[in-house]
């Protein structure tokens, strides 16, 4: 069982180990794992090649440390305890000994597939206990994962599948989220149209509803099962091995392949998991995630399961049958930790306290935050009205490419500070740097976050595109990871996220691309080019604002325009993705050279054309006097 802090003296001590000898504190901390056999060199690395490698020769696999070496004293615990979509509904409470008896059959399920060690195998699932089993079946047989969150479109899961030439497919008839019921096999179908490399398509059965299945290609998910044994020994895995691909957005159009490695990401996820939250035995845990993001794989499956904690999945939305749901989960299973995103309590703020008011949330000991800047407004709502004023809040601080948490308070310890994620995990050694990437020490600083030394649980690489993950981690400042985020470190050395500095753009804690959100709208036939950025948005952190210039209206105008291109990227890219407001614009403010000045459509775009900076390297000067005149917000002058 790896280590847990209780103090801040403690914290301090381990974090001055941690960073006096990085080597020795991780072999210590991956001592506690079972491993097939031992690591002859703790770290390799090197930030210009880039080049990464942990507990070199190191062999496991990441299953076994969840199952075989901690079942004698888990095999009757709750592993995953499901509440479905309808609270109607019954959930399912699944011990790890069940558990490990559906990962078996599920592994020699995908054996028979003709799936091996190294073959990908895409997910496209709703929030079903077989999505865990899915992934853990993966790594069981040393397949690489790629789960593709189920509100992608047809267009987007096809670009991921074919990215990673996945063979097989895991899936379902459909999904609920509150009163919707969503196709997914339809959007399936649609994207399977263009991936040569799926062979087989697995579909389980959720909803019911009629689909189409195509001869040879595709099976249902219980008769597939039914053929197979329910032992299937672990592959032997090297640490480095990848363990799963998930894809981000970066600042190009392309999502990019995050490739993770099995025995890093092992030891970083359960590490941070343990200490973030506080985990002790017979916890009930509750991440309100999807397991389609990296909040999902590292804090809904592989930490919690590798710490032997009961971990609440959830089917549904935060708002259906009511506001109230989550308290009413809470209140259900006497939930401990609770972990959930800015925009959530946002809107459930907006919705009024009365949906929290007689909700039963003694149980709570833990609040966590991820995925964007908390506002104060939202920290304390949550502080007092979901805490009660008892439970500490951790705003804890990660990215995909970092595998689990790194800038984050560990309750009870840390004093916290509202929208600050306080101070680096042990292990992590944040810098600031600035735009020279000269490195501003001290305190009462600001600039660009950047690490200048490997963890356990970074990415190793972008799935079959090694230069673009030199280019875009190691390549802005030297000998760093930079991590494409501004920060502020205070007067007390604590730090706050100030939001991303690149064209990356989060919405609703989920992250896009700028340019993804453009090459969508481009593809509108009256487009003839478009710039998007984000803006202040209440509930969802940042909303888009896209600027689109057209070559010729439709019968339906401006608005129809506006409409069909909001329309496009919905289906494009998914739903989440949907414009907030659509500037029609005669041009774009451009350099001479053809670059776009976002900066100053950020500044419209947020309200405040005060200060536009410098405009004389622009092009047409006009064109952002007509934009700021038609802008669908108010521009303060
Ligand atoms: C942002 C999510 C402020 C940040 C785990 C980062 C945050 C991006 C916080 C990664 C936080 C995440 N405070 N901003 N506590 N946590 N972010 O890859 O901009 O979906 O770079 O990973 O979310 O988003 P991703």
């Amino acid at each position: 069982m790896v280590n847990k802090i209780h103090t801040l003296g403690g914290y301090i001590h381990e974090y001055q180990k941690s960073i006096a000898n990085p080597e020795q504190f991780w072999a210590q901390t991956a001592e506690s794992f079972y491993w097939r056999a031992k690591w002859d060199k703790v770290l390799e690395w090197d930030f210009k090649g880039p080049n990464v490698k942990w507990f070199i020769n190191g062999k496991l696999n990441i299953t076994e440390n969840i199952f075989e070496n901690q079942l004698f004293v888990q095999k009757d615990v709750p592993a995953i305890i499901w509440e479905p979509n309808d609270p109607n509904e019954e959930g399912k409470i699944i011990t790890y000994g069940e558990l490990f008896e559906e990962v078996q059959r599920f592994a020699n399920t995908l054996k028979s597939l003709g799936v091996g060690k190294g073959d990908r195998v895409a997910i496209y699932m709703p929030m079903i206990p077989e999505l865990t089993v899915a992934l853990l079946a993966c790594a069981r047989i040393g397949a690489i994962h790629s789960v593709v969150f189920a509100g992608f479109s047809a267009t987007s899961l096809a670009e991921r599948i074919i990215d990673a030439e996945a063979k097989v497919l895991l899936t379902s008839d459909g999904s609920y989220r509150g009163l919707k019921k969503i196709p997914i096999k339809d959007i399936v179908d649609e994207a399977l149209e263009s991936c040569k490399s799926i062979e087989h398509c697995v579909v389980y059965k959720r909803t019911g509803d009629v689909i189409s299945m195509k001869e040879g290609r595709d099976i249902w998910w219980h008769d597939a099962i039914n053929e197979v044994s329910t032992q299937c020994e672990a592959e032997v895995m090297d640490a480095e091995d990848p363990l799963f691909i998930l894809y981000t957005s970066g600042s190009t159009g392309k999502p990019k392949g995050i490739v993770h490695t099995t025995g890093g990401y092992m030891v970083y996820s359960a590490y941070t998991f343990k200490n973030v939250f506080q985990y002790s035995i017979g916890d009930v845990y509750f991440c309100t995630a999807d397991i389609g993001w990296i909040t999902g794989h590292s804090y809904i499956v592989y930490g919690p399961l590798l710490c032997g904690a009961q971990a609440l999945m959830f089917e549904g939305v935060p708002t259906w049958p009511d506001p109230g749901r989550f308290w009413d989960i809470v209140e259900k299973y006497k939930v401990n930790q609770f972990y959930t995103a800015p925009t959530a309590l946002r809107s459930l703020l907006a919705l009024g306290a009365e949906h929290v008011e007689g909700k039963d949330l003694s149980s709570l000991k833990v609040l966590g935050t991820v995925g964007e800047p908390i506002n104060e407004e939202a920290w304390h709502w949550y502080h007092d009205h979901i805490g009660k004023n008892r439970c500490p809040i951790v705003d804890t601080w990660w990215q995909t490419e970092t595998g689990g948490v790194m800038i984050s308070p560990l309750p009870g310890i840390t004093p916290t500070k509202p929208s600050f994620a306080t101070l680096p995990l042990p292990g992590i050694q944040p810098v600031i740097v600035d735009g020279e990437g000269k490195e501003l020490l001290g305190n009462s600083v600001e600039g660009n976050l950047c690490v200048k030394y490997p963890w356990p649980g970074m990415l190793r690489t972008l799935w079959g595109d090694h230069e673009r993950f030199r280019k875009t981690y190691f390549s802005s400042f030297d000998d760093m990871y930079f991590t494409g985020d501004g920060v502020k470190r205070d007067e007390d050395g604590y730090y706050r996220i100030l939001g991303r500095v690149d064209d990356v753009i989060n919405v609703s804690g989920h992250r896009l691309g700028t340019a993804e959100v453009e090459n969508a709208i481009n593809e509108h036939p009256l487009v003839n080019e478009s710039a998007v950025v984000g803006y202040p948005h209440s509930i969802k952190g940042q909303g888009i604002y896209a600027f689109v210039v057209c070559t010729e209206f439709s019968t339906g105008g401006e608005e129809g325009i506006r409409t069909s291109v909001k329309k496009a990227v919905a289906k494009l890219i998914g739903p989440f993705a949907r414009p907030d407001m659509v500037q029609i614009v005669p041009g774009l403010p451009k350099t001479r050279s053809g670059k776009i000045m976002r900066r100053i459509l950020r500044k419209i775009a947020e309200g405040d054309a005060s200060n536009l900076g410098d405009t004389t390297t622009l092009l047409d000067e006009d064109i952002v006097e007509v934009i700021i005149k038609g802008a669908l917000v108010d521009v303060k002058r």
